[in-house]
């Protein structure tokens, strides 16, 4: 993942996008002498030249260019405010006793219900608009705030109307199993789940994964097992929750069970770590969760590159951990966690692509590929993940798109 000779084109290059699709990464000169060879580029900021009805050339001002960036860990829609549980978490209430005491995820559940789809397509806009500013082409959006069929089906007609109205690529997971309704028993639930929601989920066809948090105090191995594989047996793709505050045996089970991406992992013990990469288990880190948190430990990225581990980095926004961006998650990985900033890049993009097998080259440049690409304020790369709290990109093409930021 640091491997810059690899992976790192030099500057000098230029990049011919046509029909959204990048056809070829070439040298600059060649391009300015087929597209605008009586116009000099002396611009200081990236620069449109010349357009005409078919063709536009941008000068990038030895700007460098990142992979659109791929987040693979969203819960995207929901609607309603906890911003007062954060004093209780700095007077020592722990998470799992917020929830316990009417906050946390069903207290968000509450307000979901209430809110129509419009209002819900109206809030996860804003939000896109947002992900994109920050640089993000490619999301993943799980439901998880309705909780009963009726409401997870709207929350995820919500994302699939929200797909098909913005510029981003969307891979939709239904995540029922976030935690079990005030109105019932857990048994009673997780039976709900398996016989009513998975049957509409799939009957509504939006949802390719299916998602469970699997930690004590909400659903355990044997519940995450039985949906899983329910799941699977409907077609739908797997990825977890996974020992976020303890080490339940999640990631174990993920191993055992062969999910895609295994997400938190921030308790896992390490032979459940490796026997995850052994599998081909990507572990997708979320230190945005621990930092709102305050928690004292990041989870072990240095650990997973010594390792060879395959790991992500995404942004969890939640209502918990209200941050979108990913350049922001870069920052911890590399200002506070010590990492390269080359490898929490790759974290972002080319491994976070490779959790959606069904989109082709997401996350990474190359010929054929996508059109999707962020353009940094910086001539170096490493820039993207210098910016906390703001954005390191001018602009971000999507599908060939240019956006101006
Ligand atoms: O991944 N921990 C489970 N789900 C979310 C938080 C949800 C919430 O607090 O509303 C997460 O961190
Ligand atoms: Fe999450």
């Amino acid at each position: 993942m640091s491997d810059r000779e690899g992976l790192v084109h030099e500057s000098g290059k230029g990049i011919v996008i046509e029909d959204r699709v990048i056809q070829s990464i070439t040298e600059s000169d060649e391009i300015r002498e087929e597209f605008v060879p009586d116009v000099l580029c002396l611009s200081k900021t990236p620069t449109l030249l010349e357009t005409d009805s078919s063709t536009s050339v941008w000068d990038l001002a030895g700007c460098a260019v990142t992979p659109g960036l791929v987040d693979a860990h969203t819960h995207l829609i929901w609607a309603g405010d906890r911003s007062d549980e954060m004093r209780k978490l700095q007077k020592g209430t722990s998470y799992q006793e917020i929830a316990n005491s009417g906050g946390g995820i069903n207290r968000t559940v509450s307000s979901t219900r209430l809110s129509t789809i419009d209002e819900l397509v109206g809030i996860g806009a804003k939000r896109i608009r947002e992900a994109i500013r920050q640089g993000t082409t490619t999301l993943e959006a799980k439901s998880g705030y309705g909780l009963s069929t009726e409401s997870e089906l709207k929350l995820l007609a919500a994302a699939k109307q929200l797909e098909q109205e913005t510029p981003l690529k969307m891979h939709l997971t239904w995540l029922g199993a976030h935690s079990v309704p005030d109105e019932l028993g857990k048994a009673e639930y997780v039976n709900e789940l398996l016989t009513d929601q998975l049957p509409a989920v799939i009957e509504q066809g939006f949802a390719k994964s299916c998602d469970v948090f699997c930690e004590q105090g909400w659903f355990d191995n044997e519940d995450t097992e039985q949906i899983v594989k329910a799941a699977s047996s409907k077609g739908l793709s797997t990825r977890l929750h996974v020992d976020e505050f303890v080490d339940s045996g999640g990631l174990d089970l993920a191993a055992e069970l062969g999910v895609v991406t295994a997400d938190h992992a921030a308790k896992s013990n390490e032979e459940a770590r490796h026997a995850a990469a052994a599998a081909g288990v990507i572990q997708g880190f979320l230190p945005g969760t621990p930092y709102v948190l305050g928690a004292k430990t990041w989870p072990p990225l240095e650990e997973a590159i010594e390792s060879e581990w395959p790991w992500t980095l995404a942004s969890d926004f939640n209502p918990n951990c209200k941050s979108i961006s990913l350049p922001f998650v870069g920052s911890l990985a590399s200002h506070r966690m010590g990492i390269d900033p080359l490898a929490s890049l790759v974290a972002v993009t080319r491994n976070s692509g490779a959790t959606f097998p069904s989109f082709e080259s997401v996350g990474v440049l190359v010929e054929k590929g996508p059109a999707d690409i962020n353009i940094l304020k910086s001539r170096s790369v490493d820039g993207w993940c210098q910016t906390p709290g703001g954005s390191p990109f001018s602009h971000t093409i999507i599908s060939g798109n240019m956006i101006v930021h």
